[in-house]
């Protein structure tokens, strides 16, 4: 049956407007059925605009676009539960338009391979009649329909086909999926995938990859200028494309620290939290054109008021773009924490010298993973912790936060909807009293005493790789624990202030 479409969508598939359709119909130059028009008829009407060419409407889609702006094309798109019902109802026709076809093509090679028996046997046609009239019978009585579960799936792969793309890297073969209207770049950052890129807005080009197969589309603008020679190669920038369809892409990924380059950049404090007296948290955001590219896990030099200089762990994720976040700790006498605490605003301009460290996730290991951070030792942790979630790889995950008093552990919250929120999660806050600082022969017994059992809870501990963070001494005292209750050394990370 041919397929019929509305006035409206026939319109904009062959973009024009509905007035110039209507008017052909008018003048006899186009045949409509009750309101509806025949893609073949359409065709023939529009010979000139391919329906698989959607040029005429984007043309019309960027002027719209660039006229009244984003937010007003938003509006006329359907509400989000509308248009994800729509496509389920498109997938399940596609699931079954696609089981009829395969039907129908199995129907024909069967034709087929009766027809050449009759012809081999003689050709008797009163015989061969019967035959295919029998046969065809027992096509129909005996099509297996697909079975619920399986229709449920296919339904939901084309839907989740739609909904996100699926991209492959190489040379090194991760992978990711991008979702909503994410860039190339946001979504592997986010996938906790450290792509080469400089400015994140179109403008350097480091983020220059080729495409190898599939569909991309841009959603950003971009200063930088691709020459036509590698356009037809394929090549585009991430940070302004998305995928239309699965990818392939050559693109270089950082697989260790050494492969990130240090940049000095500067950035405004753009908001301060004290969550407890004894941490402060900074939010800082870089200038639109700069991006501190670095690994879940490493530093950064912060200079504040033009000469105190501090080294200390980025807490944010390297997928937050222009933010990153630091976790100073009060301590008296200490030059830059006292003006972090005493002096320091909102607005302030900071200088930031990075990424420095190698305290990164071991990306390719699936072993258990087990975190020990001491009071601000949270801060690298958390940043780990979010590319551990983004790659979903580690069998189970534990968290032991230790701290001297309650103060300490500044954000519970968080940690406790990390529990909430993964099966495979498992947070033990832990209170030593005490001082974290002291010497190292106390550490040892204190640690040995009140985490030792903890440790030795943890069925996976052997198998894991361990990540300490926190004061050096702390750090050293767990160390020495960690090996005396045979962790393999190669299996101990650690970053200590
Ligand atoms: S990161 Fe600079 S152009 Fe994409």
């Amino acid at each position: 049956m041919a397929k019929l479409l509305n006035l409206h969508r026939a319109a904009r598939l062959v973009g024009v407007t509905r007035g110039a359709l209507q008017k052909k119909i008018q003048d006899g130059e186009l045949d409509s059925f009750d309101g509806m028009i025949a893609v073949e008829e359409l065709h023939r009407a529009y010979p000139d605009a391919s329906l698989e060419d959607n040029t005429t409407l984007e043309q019309v889609a960027s002027i719209k676009e660039h006229a009244f702006g984003r937010r007003i094309m938003e509006h006329t798109l359907p509400d989000k539960e509308v248009l994800a019902a729509r496509l389920h109802e498109l997938s399940k026709e596609l699931v079954e338009s696609k089981a009829l076809l395969q039907h129908t093509r199995g129907m024909l090679e069967g034709v087929n391979t009766l027809l050449s028996e009759w012809v081999m046997q003689g050709g008797d046609r009163s015989r061969f009649a019967a035959t295919l009239k029998t046969w065809l019978h027992e096509q129909r009585m005996h099509t297996p329909p697909a079975s619920d579960a399986e229709r449920a799936l296919m339904i939901r792969d084309n839907f989740l086909r739609v909904m996100s793309a699926q991209v492959r890297v190489l040379p090194s073969g991760v992978d990711f999926f991008v979702e909503g209207s994410d860039t190339l770049l946001e979504a592997a950052l986010r996938a906790g995938i450290p792509l080469a890129y400089g400015c994140s807005n179109g403008s350097c080009g480091m983020c220059k990859a080729r495409v190898l197969s599939g569909e991309v589309k841009q959603v950003r603008p971009h200063e930088f200028l691709i020459s036509p020679a590698q356009q037809a190669l394929g090549y585009a920038l991430l940070c302004s494309c998305t995928a239309i369809s699965d990818l392939v892409l050559e693109a270089e990924v950082a697989r260790t620290p050494h492969e990130v380059p240090e940049q000095q950049l500067s950035g405004e404090v753009r908001a301060m939290a004290q969550p407890t007296d004894e941490v402060t948290v900074i939010h800082i955001k870089t200038p639109p054109a700069e991006r501190l590219r670095f690994l879940a896990g490493q530093r950064a030099v912060l200079t504040l008021s033009g000469s105190l200089a501090m080294e200390l762990p980025i807490a944010s994720c390297p997928c937050e773009d222009r933010h990153l976040e630091f976790h100073v700790r009060r301590l008296h006498g200490h030059h830059f924490s006292d003006y972090v605490f005493e002096q320091l605003q909102p607005g302030a301009r900071v200088s930031i010298r990075g990424p420095r460290g190698d305290f990164v996730l071991d990306a390719a290991s699936q072993r258990p993973i087990v975190f020990i951070a001491f009071c601000t030792g949270f801060a690298p942790v958390k940043s780990l912790m979010e590319h551990a979630m983004a790659l979903d790889q580690a069998e189970s995950i534990h968290l032991l936060w230790i701290a001297t008093k309650e103060s300490g552990l500044y954000l519970p919250g968080l940690a406790r909807a990390w529990a909430d929120a993964l099966d495979n999660f498992y947070y033990e806050p832990i209170l030593v009293g005490g001082d974290l600082d002291a010497t190292a022969s106390r550490q040892e017994n204190v640690i040995a005493k009140t985490i030792g059992p903890k440790l030795r809870a943890i069925p996976s501990l052997t198998r894991a790789n361990v990540y300490v963070a926190g004061p050096g001494l702390a750090v050293g005292a767990m160390k020495k624990i960690l090996l005396a209750l045979a962790v393999p050394e190669a299996q101990v990370f650690s970053d200590y202030e």
